[in-house]
């Protein structure tokens, strides 16, 4: 007979039967002992469903709200420690990234496991820069929102309107389908993030100029006027394209879990990822890098930032840009940005509220609530400031984020649907309402 051991390590794929690591567990309510594998840190939730009060029940449950505590999938692309600060895409360093390569290279990167080679990074350069365009359609469909309409509502919009125009996108398991959508994604966020910003100026659509590399052809779309030839400052392009880079992955966060989930339903790439630009949109994730602004503007001066730490302390504010899920430690993402600051304000002059910021930094690491909860400036805390000073409204800084995470969102989207251990995801639930009850004809509802 095989003993609970034995079948849950035969589970872990443990072959020889024997799991070397186990968790053992006595449920009080049987008296029962179960040997749970251990492997890679972590148990499988399946395992618990044999610890059982009866034949009969379902068998135990891990709840896990917000899954503080899940592993969702197994991923190659990025390593995360939360504790020393340190973000790795592909075992490569985020400082090494943002200082020696371009967002098209870390695109590649992402998505291919490798840094390419001079060949290659030509050919994936090409592809992306033939790919900058979108259907005339495109331009009708964006031009159907208010003026005023987010730009992030328009690019969730807009991209989910493009598997409509690639109704073979949908055929995920084939490798030369999934490489051209991950082509077009990476190469028409850009446009397509353009365009909804022309919409909201009233100003005609600017079309790619390929002669432009990624970061300047999309300043150039956002703000080329009568000039045949758009310019982009060569230290503005240059801080953008490291913004990209910074924003490009960050493991199983919230919209990459998203596209994940939708992506688990077989859905193209586009669907999914227009679910990623919405979960993106939150003032929790992407949305933050625009609370952060309003956020300054609304505390105004130096003088006033005393008060706005009390009201976050009695719990009437929120630190925008300020906390995270995993990094205890100073998001290493951050420092990278605010040196960028810099670089850009030499161009523009320094933005104003930049003052704020570093003294609303500088008060908050000093604070016993912030410390004790391990509360650091993450990604968004200082990026706004960089896109104001680029010229861009409030409403844009999450379409920035955007931008730069497509390329993760693809890279995580393509891992999954080449995961044998994945299928569509469907979590369990604790019910806490009623049972069994009948019918009340509305004539006797009280
Ligand atoms: C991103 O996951 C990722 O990787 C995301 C991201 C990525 O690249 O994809 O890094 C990008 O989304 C960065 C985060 C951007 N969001 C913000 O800056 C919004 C402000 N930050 C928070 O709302 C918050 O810190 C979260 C959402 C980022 C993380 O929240 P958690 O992990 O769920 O922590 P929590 O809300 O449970 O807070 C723990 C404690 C609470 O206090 P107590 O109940 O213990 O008294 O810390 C407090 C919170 O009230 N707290 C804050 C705070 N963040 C947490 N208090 C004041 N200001 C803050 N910013």
């Amino acid at each position: 007979m095989t003993t609970k051991t034995e079948a849950a390590a035969a589970l872990a794929g443990d072959t020889d039967g024997k799991a070397e690591d186990t968790l053992r567990i006595t449920d009080s309510r049987t008296g029962e002992t179960y040997e749970i594998p251990i492997v890679d840190g972590a148990i499988r939730s399946l395992d618990l469903r044999q610890i059982k009060t009866s034949e009969d029940d379902f068998g135990l449950l891990a709840y896990d709200p917000a899954f503080m505590n899940t592993a969702s999938c197994r991923s190659a692309i990025t390593y995360l420690d939360g504790d020393l600060g340190v973000l790795e895409y592909r075992g490569y360093p985020i400082e090494q990234l943002a200082e020696h390569s371009t967002y098209l290279e870390v695109a590649y990167l992402l998505v291919h496991g490798e840094l390419p080679t001079a060949a290659e990074l030509a050919t994936w350069t090409h592809e992306i820069k033939t790919h900058t365009f979108v259907h005339e359609n495109v331009k009708s469909f964006i031009q159907g929102f208010r003026h005023d309409a987010h730009p992030m509502g328009m690019l969730l919009g807009s991209i989910g309107a493009l598997s409509t125009f690639y109704p073979d996108a949908n055929q995920i398991h084939d490798p030369a389908n999934r490489a051209i959508q991950t082509i077009r994604l990476i190469a028409k966020m850009p446009t397509l993030a353009a365009f909804s910003y022309r919409h909201n100026m009233g100003q005609p659509y600017v079309y790619p100029d390929n002669d432009l590399e990624y970061a300047g052809n999309f300043l150039g779309m956002l703000y080329k006027m009568t000039e045949l030839k758009y310019q982009p400052d060569p230290r503005l392009a240059k801080a953008l394209d490291v913004l990209f880079i910074l924003h490009a992955d960050h493991e199983q966060n919230c919209s990459t879990s998203a596209v994940r989930a939708i992506g688990s339903s077989g859905v193209d790439p586009y669907s999914a990822i227009a679910g990623g630009i919405a979960a993106l949109y939150g003032p929790s994730h992407g949305g933050a890098n625009e609370e952060v602004v309003r956020m300054l503007l609304r505390i105004g001066s130096k003088e006033n930032i005393p008060d706005f730490i009390a009201g976050v302390k009695a719990g009437r504010e929120r630190l925008m840009g300020f906390g995270h899920r995993v990094y205890k430690n100073y998001d290493p993402r951050a420092r990278i940005i605010k040196k960028a600051c810099d670089d850009v304000f030499e161009v523009t002059g320094v933005n104003p509220l930049l003052d704020i910021a570093t003294e609303l930094e500088k008060i908050a690491l000093g604070e016993e609530y912030f410390v004790s909860r391990s509360l650091y400036p993450n990604v968004d805390f200082y990026s706004g400031l960089i896109y104001q000073a680029l010229g861009m409204p409030m409403a844009m800084f999450p379409v920035m984020f955007a931008i730069g995470r497509t390329s993760g969102w693809i890279a995580q989207w393509l891992e999954m649907v080449q995961d044998s251990e994945q299928k569509i995801a469907r979590p369990r639930q604790i019910y806490t309402g009623e049972r069994n009850r009948d019918y009340v004809p509305l004539a006797e509802r009280g």
